[in-house]
């Protein structure tokens, strides 16, 4: 590859995380209504599905927060709003008309921590009666540790929660000022103890580069934080700075913001501490030990990239419930409604809360599995191509070669049968995804920086 510093001046346009294609701005509203209540009633009993439960909810404000939440001082808004997640709950399990078995049921946000212990057992009890909810389910919940309290703990071990993801970004004093999130490395340590004390056997922690004040230094004593509390895996994001979308990032100071080359650093850095430390790299920003389900996905092929990032989840339907939640099914995607007053609204006057979704066409198929590939392997295989789509992966197979054969900045090349991404330009991974991305160049949206 070429010198990064200069390609990374040249390819500064943001574009998509990929964690869907096509990603969410191309949904359409007024058609997942009609899409939704078919795609529930397509599903069978042979296969498992996966749940992510979406609360909206936080006690705090992070300034750098990019996630669809709201802030609160007071509980009766969650309480309302659990009371909504069991009517939808029952139109969809009215809907699919059988308790269909789950692989994976993940709570996201926000912040489903703040939710109290009677409310995880409210969800819980509803959840059991309309889905088969077995040993086999892996049962994850994103925890602010803030809000971590023995009757927490009550709510998580009634859940039958096994697997926690905790919220740590950086643990520097002056960075934790500059995007208002105080959270000293004693109460994660101890929040982290009482996870493992009841059970939790598998931990994953969120770290962020690219933030205010951030330096390579300061990144580098965080790391060594989190890799003394062990965690079986690491997300490691770059904080996508999108103050045109969420307000509240207004208030951090754009001249606190590394610039694209000290990203670019801190990434490399924040890779070379990891991997030293034990750690396998996992697409282009998780981290996890050898023994992980994630890193066993990752060395055989099977990883797979959804709403919520890299995951070992395999099946074909996802079923999203909350506001603003995505659910994917074999034909296309649909989300709820985003604002949680009209969400809310809707499953008051018995309708399911749907606010937009995408009928996938057969080019969307073939363009989205070869996305994810690159965003988990690095690499497609022509041959891969070829066997799941037949004939019509010919175009596409076409297509490669003509991408790999006009970079001239080595961030893509041909090796034998597959199209690979060299393990020097993995950092442009989401650049070199964006070349087969057919509806980015009609996207109005404003994307996020790719490195
Ligand atoms: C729902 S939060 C995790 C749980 C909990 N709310 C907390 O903050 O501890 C999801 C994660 O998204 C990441 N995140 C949030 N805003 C982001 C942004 N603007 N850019 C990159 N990552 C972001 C953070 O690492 C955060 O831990
Ligand atoms: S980072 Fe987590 S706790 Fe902070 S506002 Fe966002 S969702 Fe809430």
């Amino acid at each position: 590859m070429r010198d990064s510093a200069a390609i990374l001046g040249r390819y500064s346009e943001p574009v998509p995380r990929y964690t869907s294609y096509p990603t969410a701005p191309h949904f359409q509203p007024d058609l997942g209504a009609d899409l939704l209540p078919d795609m529930l009633a397509g599903i069978t009993g042979d296969k498992r599905v996966s749940l992510y439960i979406h609360v909206p909810y936080c006690d705090r404000l992070c300034w750098f927060c990019g996630c669809h939440t709201k802030h609160t001082r007071q509980y009766a808004p969650v309480a309302d709003y659990v009371d909504s997640l069991l009517r939808e709950i029952a139109l969809i399990s009215r809907a699919v008309g059988f308790a269909v078995p789950v692989a994976q049921l993940h709570f996201g946000g926000g912040s489903p921590s703040l939710m109290r212990s009677g409310d995880f057992r409210r969800l819980s009890d509803a959840l059991r009666e309309a889905f088969t909810i077995d040993a086999a389910t892996e049962i994850s919940v994103e925890i602010d540790p803030s809000d971590v309290t023995d009757d927490t703990l009550a709510g998580l071990s009634a859940l039958g929660m096994t697997r926690a993801s905790i919220g740590v970004q950086d643990f520097d004093p002056a960075v934790q000022a500059a995007i208002n999130r105080p959270q000293s490395f004693e109460l994660t340590r101890e929040i982290v103890a009482s996870l493992r004390a009841i059970g939790i056997g598998s931990l994953n922690i969120d770290a962020l580069y690219g933030l205010p004040l951030q330096t390579e230094k300061r990144l580098a004593a965080t790391l060594d934080k989190v890799v003394d509390l062990e965690p079986d895996r690491i997300a490691l994001f770059g904080y996508a700075h999108m103050p045109w979308l969420k307000k509240h990032q207004t208030m951090i100071r754009d001249e606190d913001l590394p610039d694209q080359g000290e990203r670019f650093g801190q990434a490399r850095l924040a890779e070379a501490a990891l991997v030293a430390a034990g750690y396998a790299a996992i697409g282009i920003d998780h981290f996890a030990l050898p023994h992980d389900t994630l890193a066993e996905a990752a060395r055989t092929g099977t990883l797979h990239r959804n709403f919520q990032g890299y995951t070992t989840d395999a099946c074909e339907t996802l079923i999203g419930l909350g506001a603003s939640s995505i659910g994917r099914f074999r034909d296309g995607y649909v989300q709820n409604i985003v604002p949680t007053a009209t969400y809310r609204a809707a499953l008051e006057a018995g309708r399911l809360p749907v606010g937009r979704g995408y009928r996938l066409s057969d080019d969307d198929r073939i363009r989205a599995h070869l996305i994810e590939r690159l965003m988990c392997d690095f690499a497609v295989s022509f041959a891969d191509l070829k066997a799941r789509f037949g004939a019509a992966a010919a175009p596409y197979i076409a297509e490669a070669r003509l991408i790999a054969a006009s970079d001239a900045d080595g961030l893509c090349r041909l090796d034998a049968d597959r199209f690979v991404i060299p393990y020097e330009a993995r950092s442009f991974t989401r650049i070199v995804a964006a070349r087969f991305d057919a509806h980015l160049q009609t996207s109005a949206f404003r994307y996020s920086k790719a490195v």
